[in-house]
């Protein structure tokens, strides 16, 4: 046994699975503690991935995605961010998450620091330590308007060792929108001490409040600067269960992309990739939808767990996620633990999303708006019983 790696033997899964695992499939929760809704992919997707199926997409595909996709998505950037990307840049090699560990595998060499804008998503700390690198988190700046970015905090974290600084706009858990002025600022930050900069985007077509899209680097960064745009299919499309995301890259790494992609996982499902195409083309009405829903779910949380007198949550502006900070709390993941039991709804504990985080919890606000609210009433019902 002692040829497994340390580091791995040592992998814990996240807070978000902590609490899941026993009562995933317990008919009687409400599972607000993924990144996901109750909506099922919507028919004119599922339909266009049934005819791949049928006509024979079975095959494997190249492994930066069949060019169908990466055409479609083209023409997407070019329509919603008015960009014309180089057709090397633009890659479609499975899901999102293997994106940032695709991303990672680029650019970490074992002893690298990589700063990790938080609260953020657990999961990429993993891939920084899975590969021998090491996550410096740097925590935005909580006040009752919003959160904000501290460049300065930023900043002062870069050492020689330090090789990218990860962000996630709009956030996963905060609800944080980055504006453009703090994008070419953070943009600027990594060009002075020469960083590549991971900028992970899955959320930027959930917009409650602000501009859609938000913001992209894809916008600000020059083509051959070492900047990583990572994004997909899950969140604005519900197609969490496709397993199908992309990324652009700086020019020149086709090649490289085409191999690590191979070696990781040798493509994307193919007839799935038919699915994504059908949802770059025909997919505007469902997002808007769901945002809609969103943004009235974010209401009915803000009224219910918003206004009580021991919660401290920030309106968020985007994603689906409201992150409240119960004044006094010692140990959030105990109060997830007995919201599950006494309430029976699934919450994330906030420790989970980084260091300073552990009387917060994280809630996902994209399930149908009564199941929200019976959720944020039961969830109240546990905080009015705490000492
Ligand atoms: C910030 C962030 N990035 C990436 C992902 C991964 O997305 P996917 O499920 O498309 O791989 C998630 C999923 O929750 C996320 O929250």
């Amino acid at each position: 046994m002692s040829v497994i790696r340390p580091e791995i033997r040592a992998l814990e899964l996240t807070g978000i699975g902590k609490i899941a695992v026993g009562a995933l499939d317990d008919p009687d929760v409400i599972p607000l503690w993924f990144g996901e809704s109750d909506i099922v992919t919507p028919a004119f997707i599922r339909d266009a991935a049934k005819r791949a199926l049928d006509e024979g997409k079975t095959f494997y595909s190249y492994t930066r995605g069949h060019r169908p996709l990466r055409e479609a998505l083209l023409r997407y950037h070019r329509r919603i961010y008015g960009i014309e990307l180089d057709p090397d840049r633009i890659h479609a090699p499975g899901s999102t998450m293997l994106t940032v560990m695709l991303a990672g595998q680029m650019m970490l060499r074992p002893g690298d620091e990589v700063i990790t804008i938080g609260p953020y998503w657990p999961n990429v700390v993993v891939v920084i330590e899975v590969l021998g690198a090491r996550a410096v988190p740097v925590r935005l700046v909580e006040a009752t308007d919003g959160w904000h970015l501290d460049l300065d905090a930023v900043a002062a974290r870069i050492t020689p060792r330090t090789r990218a600084i990860y962000v996630n706009s709009p956030s996963n858990p905060t609800g944080w929108v980055m504006n453009l002025d703090e994008a070419r600022a953070l943009l600027a930050l990594c060009r002075r001490h020469g960083l590549g900069l991971v900028s992970d985007e899955v959320y930027h077509r959930n917009v409650i409040d602000g501009p859609d899209p938000a913001p992209s680097f894809l916008t600000l960064a020059e083509p051959d600067e070492p900047v990583f745009v990572l994004n997909g299919f899950s969140k604005a499309w519900a197609m969490t269960g496709w397993r199908l995301g992309w990324m652009v890259t700086p020019r020149g790494l086709a090649e490289p992309m085409a191999m690590l992609a191979e070696v990781n996982n040798t493509g994307a499902t193919a007839f799935a990739q038919y699915g994504g195409i059908a949802a770059l083309e025909e997919g505007e009405a469902f997002v808007r939808e769901f945002v809609a829903r969103c943004t009235r779910n974010c209401d009915v949380v803000m009224g219910i767990l918003g206004c009580h007198p021991r919660v401290r949550l920030a309106r968020p502006r985007g994603a689906f996620y409201a992150f409240a900070r119960i004044d006094g709390l010692a140990d959030g993941l105990a109060f997830c633990r007995k919201v599950l039991a006494e309430a029976r709804v699934g919450i994330a504990p906030g420790y989970t999303f980084g260091p300073g985080n552990e009387a917060h919890f994280r809630l996902c606000f994209a399930r149908r708006t009564e199941e929200v609210e019976t959720a944020c009433r039961r969830i109240v019902g546990v905080i009015d019983r705490l000492d």
